[in-house]
């Protein structure tokens, strides 16, 4: 009996003393694993003896968690880029009004370089803005500002929208400039066009009132108003013709056929165009070409017509026993200094005074509208559009009383 309940004893002792074992190692290869997750996340075994169940789920837990891990990565990283690149400016700022978040965008179109941790109100520096802001953090609804600010020569809309969740706001910033820019050149194209309609309209008005009234029987009268509705007509088709060239050539219509062109020959066909006319007006037209000039990349009837346009206004500009000179010599071109070539036109006409030196490549700009007679403006605007279409440049120097040069270069065709 002693036996026997001994032998139960020692039993029950070395099983209690197995299950502490396979309590001690169990707690150890947990521990193990514990620490393998904490130091290897990356390479956790999915064969841990007796957990195989516990750490194949943990091992898809964690492929799961990886995948979501980059796809949010690559979601923020996205969003950055786009934060980045945008040209609108974007702003985060808190419920005291302390920026979070400015995109480049927003520091360059405030001029400041590092926003962050300053507030809206020194950033913005604009109190129009500003209280737009504050109106949007007071009502916790949508504000929308436009400002002109003269002194950066900036036209500004800003877009302020309540951020429910930290109660600060977004600030949206678009820079319009541009677009506003646009529009007042586009405003002041349909004036133009419409002041310079109505003169050549009334006088034709005029004149066919007067021929009803009874010049029309007056052998003398007659035909000479006859003669200026004619001119006037001329003058607005011509008119027509050229507000149809520049809207071509703005809006990219006109296709330029480029090929190897020689100056010479260039120059030779425009003075001959106009020679008849340069003599009619009592001057000389002469060309002045350098030798073994390089062919420039051109659509030659286009370069002509600039040409034309340039000596058609030098006979304008120039009184009778003047002189016109066509000519064409080698330029170094642009900022690599490739090969070019450089046109002239010069005159010993009346001269263009400084101030209106840099404007006469405008639309409809005529220095003294009195003086020039016929002309709509429009001759050095299109010319300008052409070279510049040929990747070229044009202006032009001038001494009041002395004459006008016009340059334009052109580049030479690459070999
Ligand atoms: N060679 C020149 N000499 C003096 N003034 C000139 C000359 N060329 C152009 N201009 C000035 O520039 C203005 C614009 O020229 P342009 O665009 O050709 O228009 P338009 O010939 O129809 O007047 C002219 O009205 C004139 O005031
Ligand atoms: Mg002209």
């Amino acid at each position: 009996m002693n036996s026997f309940l001994w032998v139960i004893v020692t039993t029950l002792f070395l099983l209690a003393a197995w299950f502490a074992w396979q309590y001690y190692d169990l707690k150890r290869r947990m521990n193990d694993y514990s620490s393998l997750i904490r130091n290897q996340p990356n390479n956790l075994p999915t064969d841990l003896k007796g957990f195989e169940n516990l750490s194949n789920a943990i091992a898809s837990l964690q492929t799961t968690f990886n995948l979501q891990l980059s796809t949010s990565d690559s979601k923020n990283v996205r969003l950055s880029t786009v934060l980045e690149q945008l040209t609108d400016g974007v702003i985060i700022a808190d419920a005291n009004g302390l920026i979070q978040f400015a995109n480049p965008a927003a520091q360059k179109l405030f001029e400041i370089p590092n926003a962050l941790g300053h507030s809206v109100t020194e950033v913005v520096r604009n109190h129009q803005l500003v209280d737009a802001w504050r109106l949007c953090q007071q009502t916790s609804e949508m504000q929308s500002e436009s400002v002109e600010l003269p002194a950066r020569h900036q036209f500004l809309q800003l877009i302020a929208i309540p951020d429910a969740h930290a109660s600060g706001s977004l600030l949206l910033v678009q820079d319009l400039t541009r677009v506003r820019k646009l529009e007042n050149v586009r405003r002041d194209f349909i004036s133009n066009v419409s002041h310079e309609l109505r003169t050549p309209l009334a006088s034709l008005k005029a004149l066919t009132e007067t021929l009803q009234d009874g010049a029309l029987a007056d052998p003398d009268a007659g035909p000479r108003f006859l003669g200026r509705i004619s001119t006037e007509v001329d003058a607005l088709t011509q008119m027509a013709q050229e507000l149809l060239d520049l809207s071509r050539i703005e809006s990219g219509q006109v296709e330029l056929i480029l090929a190897p062109l020689a100056p010479k020959s260039l120059i030779t066909s425009a003075a001959d165009r106009m020679k008849m006319q340069a003599e009619r007006a009592g001057l000389k037209l002469s060309i002045k070409c350098e030798d073994a000039l390089q062919n420039v990349r051109a659509d030659k009837s286009r370069l002509e017509q600039v040409l034309v346009n340039l000596i058609h206004n030098a006979v304008k500009f120039t009184k009778p026993g003047g002189d016109i000179v066509l000519e064409a010599g080698t330029a170094l071109f642009g900022k690599s200094g490739s090969g070019g070539v450089r046109f002239a036109v010069r005159d010993t006409g009346v001269g263009i005074p400084a101030e209106s030196l840099s404007r006469i490549f405008e639309r409809f700009y005529r220095m003294d509208k009195s003086r020039t007679g016929s002309g709509t403006g429009l001759g050095l605007s299109i010319s300008k559009h052409i070279v510049e279409a040929h990747g070229g440049k044009i202006w032009a120097e001038s001494r009041v009383g002395l004459g006008s040069v016009f340059y334009f270069e052109i580049p030479v065709v690459m070999t």
